[in-house]
């Protein structure tokens, strides 16, 4: 492959939740051990790169977002000597390592709270936002927190209150104060020197808040079962444009490193997505585009979707794609077993970096978490709608023995009920499993140029189809994807004729294309074209 792109351009990326991938000192919880295990997998299944979510010392209240130390390992998943080692041998085997870096917000017990809240004259007292109370001794504002409530938590040794975009515990920091940029810029200078290879920035597009601290206006599509957190818009206090300025600072540090990445979580509309890639290339490498988990799954609405990502896309914006993460429902339980072959394809095929969630290779659905069982303080906070997420956070299946190999001692979170059936060493063993489709699809993108880089240009081929061709000098795939049960004839016309290279029923590679196309139902297909 020529050399034009960048790692984090041409490679996938692997999301481990590091509490559920591999527990390595029998104690429930996944940690680096397990991972340093587990790398010759991630090596076989040929990611590039892995995003690990956080690791650093904290409180747990949001399982690791809610830091109280941010160059240090909390001794759950190990020590620093264990984060090298796992560094090293990620290395040593061409996989990158993304660490998840939370700077929007510390745990209430980080020592720069404490020092915060201890009076309005310390020398940290303006590193949160504070702010007095209403003059009827409520919150300054109507802002909401995301995990439900006010977004504001009085505190009575200043006699003012604080503000936090998620849990109370996880105070949001003051971006706006030079010093807590500083001091945040020096957190990641202390991983870039351990050789870490980039970050995912978490809820980047929160750092800076507005300056006026304005009420939000009322959200017109709010219906009360998408959790009254959602009964605002957060036009205030999140997106606001001086965002771009804290962003470039961190952008102008891994500059000064070779070949290291950020990519920023954002949950904004595409048109304003966007905007973080930054004029010139000051913003984030990739800020993820989470459209495909957002939206249903259907071929009309992700047609759309894809075209309309590519027209946004400034000249220097390098696309990407993701299907779940720790946040949201499983891919297979949005889409069904029928489909997710289909979704497979999909994200391994269209333009740009696919960053695929620990287990989604194997088909893991979300596990039912009972009441009793429920970790999540969204769930906590709001029950019952729907929201928890730790049925999409079970510990990863690797094989049928007792907790599928995952920790000799009872997990953190229950394990799924099919688990002896759905692991990597059953998929493993089969050539026609979901596994070894991800394993293909992952090492097509090696082989042939036109996926990892190509051109993308969008072939209408029906309702039910998405279809596009994939574009490289002179390679030329083309993708056809049924989203429909029932089986669909394509008319290539004239355009193209080739071979399949594969297919998400994995029957018909090499098979012979000309002029007309039997997809079965749920069927995807690879072609590479050889005329035209
Ligand atoms: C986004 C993370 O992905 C999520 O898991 C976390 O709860 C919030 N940020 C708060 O840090």
């Amino acid at each position: 492959m020529l050399k034009k792109h960048q790692w984090w351009q041409e490679g996938v990326v692997y999301q481990i939740y590091p509490r559920s991938f591999q527990d390595g000192n029998g104690d429930g919880v996944g940690d680096l051990a397990g991972i340093r295990q587990r790398l010759d997998y991630l090596a076989w299944l040929g990611v590039d790169a892995i995003w690990i979510s956080p690791i650093y010392p904290s409180p747990m209240a949001d399982f690791g977002y809610d830091v109280s130390n941010y160059t240090d390992i909390h001794p759950l998943f190990g020590t620093l000597d264990d984060f090298d080692a796992l560094l090293a041998e990620a290395h040593a085997r061409g996989m990158r390592l993304i660490l998840d870096f939370v700077p929007n917000h510390t745990s209430d017990q980080h020592p720069w709270f404490a020092e915060s809240r201890a009076s309005r004259d310390n020398p940290k007292h303006d590193w949160y936002i504070w702010r007095d109370p209403a003059p009827d001794g409520g919150p300054p504002n109507n802002w909401l927190s995301s995990f439900g409530g006010s977004g504001w938590q009085y505190d009575a040794a200043r006699g003012q209150y604080y503000y936090h975009a998620f849990l109370k515990e996880q105070p949001d920091l003051n971006w706006r104060n030079p010093a807590v940029q500083d001091a945040m810029l020096d957190a990641m200078r202390f991983w870039l020197d351990r050789g870490v290879d980039g970050f995912r920035i978490d809820v980047i597009w929160h750092l800076i808040k507005d300056e006026d601290f304005r009420h939000n206006p009322d959200n017109p599509e709010y219906e009360a079962h998408m959790g009254e957190h959602r009964r605002l818009l957060s036009t205030y206090n999140t997106d606001r444009p001086e965002v771009h300025d804290v962003i470039a600072r961190m952008r102008e540090l891994l500059d000064h490193y070779p070949d290291r990445m950020m990519v920023g979580e954002i949950y904004l509309p595409v048109e304003r997505l966007v905007t973080y890639y930054g004029t010139g290339a000051g913003g984030v490498h990739l800020p993820f585009n989470f459209q495909l988990i957002g939206m249903a799954w259907d071929p009309a609405l992700i047609r759309a979707a894809i075209d309309q990502y590519e027209a946004a896309l400034p000249p220097h914006g390098w696309p990407n794609w993701v299907l779940g993460n720790h946040d949201n429902h499983r891919i297979a339980s949005r889409v069904g077993a029928a489909q997710t072959r289909l979704a497979a394809m999909l994200l391994l095929t269209l333009r740009g970096t696919p960053t695929l969630y620990y287990g989604d290779e194997l088909g893991m659905t979300d596990v039912p978490i009972s009441p009793q069982q429920v970790q999540d303080p969204l769930e906590k906070n709001m029950p019952g709608l729907g929201l928890g997420r730790d049925p999409a956070r079970s510990p990863m299946q690797w094989d049928d023995s007792v907790n599928a190999g995952f920790s000799t001692a009872e997990p953190w979170l229950p394990m799924a009920a099919d688990y002896r059936d759905v692991n990597v060493r059953a998929q493993a063993r089969d050539p026609h499993s979901l596994l070894h489709l991800y394993r293909k699809l992952i090492h097509l993108r090696d082989d042939w140029d036109a996926l990892a880089i190509g051109r993308y240009r969008g072939f209408s081929a029906g309702a039910q189809l998405v279809g596009y061709l994939r574009e490289h000098e002179n390679e030329r795939l083309l993708v056809l994807l049924n989203f429909d049960a029932a089986q669909q004839v394509v008319d290539l016309g004239d355009l193209l004729c080739g071979e399949i290279l594969l297919s998400t029923s994995l029957k018909r590679e090499g098979e012979p294309v000309a002029q007309t196309l039997l997809l079965d139902g749920f069927e995807g297909v690879i072609v590479r074209a050889s005329c035209n």
